[in-house]
């Protein structure tokens, strides 16, 4: 059972890849590493490098991307982010015009400078992710946790390390072996240092240059740090961004700490050993050629030229983030998985279980993309009809890693727990009124555009008197008024999204639990979908929620990214050509190399103040936990220790 997944394009590469051995490896720093499941990072960075500046490509991409830009709803946010989301301020415009002078060696310089921009916004709605310098990630035998351990908090590489680790397989701790370097004893080791600095010191400097994706620093704390989630719909463990960086910037780290064996101080340089997902190549052409050339779904489509033998279907909103630095998938050694007995439901994304108390229900929703969006909500009825049915009358709600999905199983979960009497279900949205938004949404209407085949098209959403909006309804003309930071900003009219129409269970019109008996635990790296969620529960409910981790001393928040909807680089490329107005002036080209240009494209307005998007308001758990020993890997002895606290 506990066997490693990776991606399931590097299950093809295994499958397709014939060893290269040829004379040109020496001279070719990618036939070097080809054919190779992992291989030492300053070899995959040669690789990596070896492809020149082109300053075709740059113009290609910068043009592109500052293009998006227009349509990124936070843009002028960034100018001066509020507290205590200051970290993330950036002038957006001046960093692409920098990115358009500097002189770059190799294209790999200029992508990684792109990426670190992107990635420093803190949104991970909002990133470039170039599929070239993308496949590889770093990992460390030694990843690291934060524990209270008699009273104290501090950092220890996680002690379950040898078990975790060795679930990669013999490729990968074979080279350890053939080094004679023993990362087996460190497991535990409690770390006085790390790269000669305080040991949380040096995760906050992680948290700031490297995790991404959450606008709050808190949260991406825990992003440093490996943790619990369910991926692939089973029990899995994240390596976190210390030892599992997307990347291969570094070829080792240097602790100070004491392992168990010992019990003495000792400094241990740790080797990182890459792995490689991306696909199958043998030289420096084919790695171009199968990972970093743009391909026929880098780019989007004229909707109107689908085929007609696809039944029509409306497009489904999303709202999630991407986390590469995740790509390996290791699951949740043996011991530490609930051992409980599943409850009805209990599917892909969603696991579900009655506690010894017997009055107690948890629900771990790891994610709001399950695969089959209608089976979600008929898990999340039948979870709910066992736990009633079994005399349960609480319910603890486990989001730890939610990186969103769906944004209308969100609303869902949402609407079935606070019982269908509350209302519209979802938040105030709107979108940003540039010029070229506003062309879209006017040539939709011109052509007959509708919910089936674009996100911009008004029968996608409801007046805020709930009535859906007529796809011949201009909902940016005029444009509204807004100023941020200074600039004029104007956005789309304000308007509900209209979730009820894909739920297709039926909500009850009670609460099913009593609502200040419901818990919600996590470890704030809930995103997107899942902050909108956690943030529904907290506005309107007033639901108990717990963060569990971080730094001792430090605010977490309980929501990470909280935008709204997201659109791909290829969903936006796909509204404007569905438009018909890719030759618009204003447009972004076809991207020349395989990669991702993503936004947040709408914004949800927070129900205490409808001038703040819910992603610039603090709103701090009421509860915050460490982990320890027992819980940091252990969801079940996790949710036995909240409820003890939460649900008295
Ligand atoms: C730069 O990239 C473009 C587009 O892929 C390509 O046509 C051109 O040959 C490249 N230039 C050089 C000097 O390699
Ligand atoms: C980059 O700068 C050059 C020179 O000023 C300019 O012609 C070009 O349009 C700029 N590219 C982008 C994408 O802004
Ligand atoms: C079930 O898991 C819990 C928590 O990890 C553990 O304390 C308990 O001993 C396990 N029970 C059995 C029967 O394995
Ligand atoms: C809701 O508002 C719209 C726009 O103002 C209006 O056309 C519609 O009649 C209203 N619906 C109801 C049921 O009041």
């Amino acid at each position: 059972m506990a066997v490693l997944r990776f991606a399931s394009l590097f299950v093809s590469f295994l499958a397709l890849h014939s060893v290269n051995a040829g004379p040109s490896a020496a001279a070719d720093p990618c036939a070097k590493i080809a054919g190779k499941n992992f291989v030492p990072p300053a070899d995959a960075l040669a690789c990596e490098k070896s492809f020149p500046f082109n300053e075709t490509l740059r113009q290609n991409v910068l043009t592109t991307v500052s293009r998006v830009f227009d349509f990124y709803t936070f843009e002028d946010y960034y100018l001066k982010s509020p507290p205590p989301f200051q970290e993330s301020t950036i002038d957006i415009r001046a960093a692409l015009r920098k990115l358009n002078t500097t002189k770059y060696q190799t294209d790999y310089d200029f992508n990684k400078d792109l990426f670190d921009f992107t990635n420093q916004l803190n949104d991970g709605h909002t990133r470039w992710l170039p599929d070239c310098i993308g496949f590889f990630q770093n990992i460390l035998p030694t990843p690291i946790v934060s524990l209270e351990v008699k009273g104290v908090q501090g950092i220890y590489v996680a002690p379950d390390a040898v078990e975790f680790i060795s679930l990669l397989g013999t490729e990968y701790t074979g080279f350890f072996d053939s080094i004679n370097f023993n990362w087996k004893r460190l497991a535990g080791a409690q770390v006085l240092a790390i790269e000669g600095q305080d040991p949380y010191d040096y995760v906050d400097f992680i948290a700031k240059t490297v995790s991404g994706n959450y606008l709050d620093h808190g949260v991406r704390v825990n992003s440093v740090l490996s943790s619990y989630r369910i991926a692939s719909g089973d029990y899995s463990q994240r390596l976190g961004d210390l030892a599992g960086p997307s990347g291969v910037q570094r070829t080792s780290l240097t602790f100070q700490l004491v392992p168990l064996d010992t019990g003495k101080a000792e400094t241990v340089t740790v080797p990182y050993l890459a792995a490689f997902l991306g696909n199958a190549f043998t030289d420096k052409d084919s790695f171009w050629a199968n990972n970093c050339a743009a391909t026929p779904i880098t780019n989007g489509i004229d909707r109107r030229t689908q085929s007609s033998f696809v039944p029509p279907k409306r497009l489904q909103p999303k709202a999630s983030i991407i986390d590469k630095a995740h790509s390996v998938n290791i699951v949740l050694p043996n011991p530490f998985r609930p051992n409980l007995t599943e409850v009805a439901g209990s599917d892909d994304v969603l696991k579900n279980y009655i506690l010894p108390d017997k009055k107690t229900g948890v629900m771990f929703v790891g994610s709001f993309g399950p695969l089959d969006f209608d089976q979600f909500q008929a898990d999340v009825v039948a979870a709910i009809d066992a736990f009633k049915k079994a005399g349960v009358t609480r319910l603890l709600i486990d989001l730890s890693n939610n990186g969103g999905g769906f944004v209308c199983l969100g609303q869902f979960l949402f609407q079935y727990l606070a019982g269908s009497k509350i209302g519209y279900p979802g938040f105030v949205s709107s979108l940003r009124g540039n010029t070229l938004a506003q062309k879209i949404i006017a040539a939709d209407i011109k052509l007959g555009i509708d919910a089936f085949e674009g996100f911009y098209p008004a029968d996608n959403w409801a007046f805020l008197n709930g009535t859906q909006m007529p796809s011949s309804f201009d909902y940016a003309d005029p444009v509204v008024p807004f100023t941020i930071n200074g600039v004029n900003d104007p956005t789309s009219q304000r308007f509900h999204d209209t979730c009820e129409l894909a739920f297709s269970q039926t909500v009850p019109q009670d609460p099913p639990f009593d609502p200040s008996n419901i818990a919600i635990v996590s470890n704030g790296n809930c995103a997107s979908t899942c902050a909108m969620f956690s943030t529904l529960m907290n506005e309107r409910l007033a639901t108990k929620i717990a963060v569990f981790g971080g730094r001792p001393g430090q605010n977490i928040e309980f929501k990470g990214m909280a935008g709204n909807q997201v659109l791909e680089w290829a969903d936006l490329d796909s509204e404007i050509k569905t438009a018909g107005l890719k030759d618009d002036p204003l447009a972004p080209p076809d991207l020349l190399v395989s990669a991702n240009f993503r936004h947040n494209w709408r914004t949800a307005w927070s129900f205490f103040d409808e001038n703040k998007p819910i992603a610039y308001v603090s709103e701090l758990p009421r509860f915050r936990f460490a982990y320890t020993t027992d819980t940091y890997n252990n969801p079940q002895n996790l949710w036995l220790f909240a409820v003890s606290q939460m649900l008295k």
